[in-house]
Parts: structure tokens; sequence; C-alpha cells
């Protein structure tokens, strides 16, 4: 089983739509057996996969306090099976952060997954705190969504340089998979995206950068629909795209 936590502390990027459409791409293209958690309080991995009106009694942070992740996981309709999370992860928040040895607990509560699941899609909350900490000490190798933007001074390296430190003391095995620009417009202002990616390349290096996916509509139905992209819109171009990068995720792992 490998783990994949997809990170990034800024909101709005990407994060949510690619950990499900990788994990779709891993099920429906590559026949994986495939467990999407959500860590994020949002919720909008949860809210995507089964719809609004879900409730649940188990979710990531009954399993996380348990220290066993298997009773909170739920079916969905797309195949891709779902640790869900809502608000209450906030209030978890202080409840595990008290536990002995609290940023492991995640890794252990994955263990009994072990033998259920090729692969683990981690969606991590917009902040290098709890559960970012906990999903990086879990995980095989992360990967980056960004839009595509001016790198600021800083911009991935936070980021990145969180993920080093989780390296460095709880996880030597951490492996930086790339940074994958998502909803890429050719035609925006006269290139302005391209330009942005050129200086993405130029600051993060070539071998940084993972295959782009385009701005699709098809995203936004999928998500209002309770389904996934590879589910409802097989052939439209962001489904093309998340193939893509699924395939270059497994060859980087
Ligand atoms: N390729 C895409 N094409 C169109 N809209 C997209 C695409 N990727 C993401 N979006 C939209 O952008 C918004 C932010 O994406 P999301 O995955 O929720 O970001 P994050 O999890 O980083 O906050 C959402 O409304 C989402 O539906
Ligand atoms: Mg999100």
């Amino acid at each position: 089983m490998k783990v994949i936590a997809i990170s990034n502390h800024k909101g709005g990027v990407g994060k949510t739509v690619t950990a499900v459409s990788i994990a779709a791409a891993l099920h429906v293209i590559h026949q994986q057996r495939v467990l999407l958690v959500d860590a994020d309080p949002q919720g909008n991995a949860t809210t995507h996969l089964l719809g609004d009106d879900v409730v649940f009694d188990d979710y990531l942070g009954t399993a996380i306090i348990d220290k066993d992740i298997l009773p909170a996981v739920v079916s969905t309709p797309s195949g891709v099976d779902l640790v869900p999370a809502d608000a209450r992860l906030d209030v978890d928040e202080q409840v595990i952060e008290r536990q002995k040895e609290w940023r492991l607990r995640l890794k252990q509560a994955l263990t009994t997954a072990d033998e259920h699941y090729d692969y683990v899609i981690i969606d991590c909350p917009p902040a290098l705190k709890t559960y970012t900490m906990m999903a990086l000490v879990a995980a095989d190798a992360y990967l980056v969504p960004t839009q595509p933007e001016k790198p600021s001074k800083d911009g991935l390296n936070r980021v990145i340089d969180f993920a080093e430190q989780m390296q460095q003391t709880l996880n030597p095995r951490l492996k930086l998979l790339g940074i994958a620009v998502t909803r890429y417009h050719k035609k925006l202002r006269n290139g302005h995206h391209d330009k942005m990616i050129n200086l993405m390349r130029e600051k993060y290096g070539e071998e940084m950068m993972l295959p782009t996916i385009r701005q699709d509509i098809q995203v936004l139905n999928a998500f209002d629909g309770a389904t996934t992209i590879f589910n409802l819109a097989p052939t439209a171009n962001a489904t093309q795209d998340y193939t893509t990068l699924a395939a270059t995720v497994l060859e980087r792992l």
C-alpha cells in the first residue's frame, strides 16, 4: 500500500479536485483499490464524492483517535472508498494534539488498511499544521497542486520546507513527486498562464513540473453531481490530463 498526500498551504489551488481525480484515475484506469482520506475540516472531498446531505458517525477524527481507519471507511458511487471529514475535525484537533506521539497517529490508523488498499490518497487542508503534519508523516510521497501564477518569493517553498522537516525527523522515506499546475487556460490573456508556468519552471526546475491540468467545466459538473470526471466525462480535457498525471505519479512513486 502506497500513501500519497496532496498538499499546499494555499486554498483554492485544486488540492481536492486533484486528490479526488487521481484517486478516481487509479481506480478506473488502473483498476487499483483506492482509499481517499479527507483530512480537511471543510470536507470538500467528502461532498465531492457523496453530496451535501450525508451524515456519518465515524470519520477521520474518530479514526485518528481510535488509531483504526477501517471503521470510518464508506464506499462511494465512484468506486473509490472514502474516509469522510467535516467541521468536527476542527474540534478534534486539540484532543489529538494532547495525545502522546500524535504526529504518528494517522500513520498508525492506516496500518489496518494495508491489506485492503493499493493506494491511499490524502486531501490535506490549506494549513501547515496538525492534519497536514500527520498526513506527511504517514505518506510515502506528496504532490503540490498550484494555480498558474507568478511564484512569489516564498512560493511553494513553504510547503516544501515544511515537508522536508517531516522528512528529516519523523518520515525519512517521504518523497516529493512534484508540482502540478491546475486550471490551466491556454488562451487566457495572451498566453499569461504559459508565462507563469515558465517562471515556475525557472524557479523550481524542469524535473519538478508534473503534467498540467486544463481548466474544464466538467470538473464543476462532477462536483455538483457528487461524482468524478472519470465517471461523468471520460473524454473531457481534465479527465485526459488527470489520466496523464496519475500515470506520471505511478512512475515517480
Ligand atoms: N481543472 C479545473 N477546471 C475547472 N475548475 C477547477 C479545476 N480544478 C479545480 N477547479 C475548481 O476550483 C476550485 C478550487 O479547487 P479545489 O480543488 O477545491 O481547491 P483546494 O482544495 O486547493 O481548496 C473549486 O471550485 C474547483 O471546482
Ligand atoms: Mg480542498
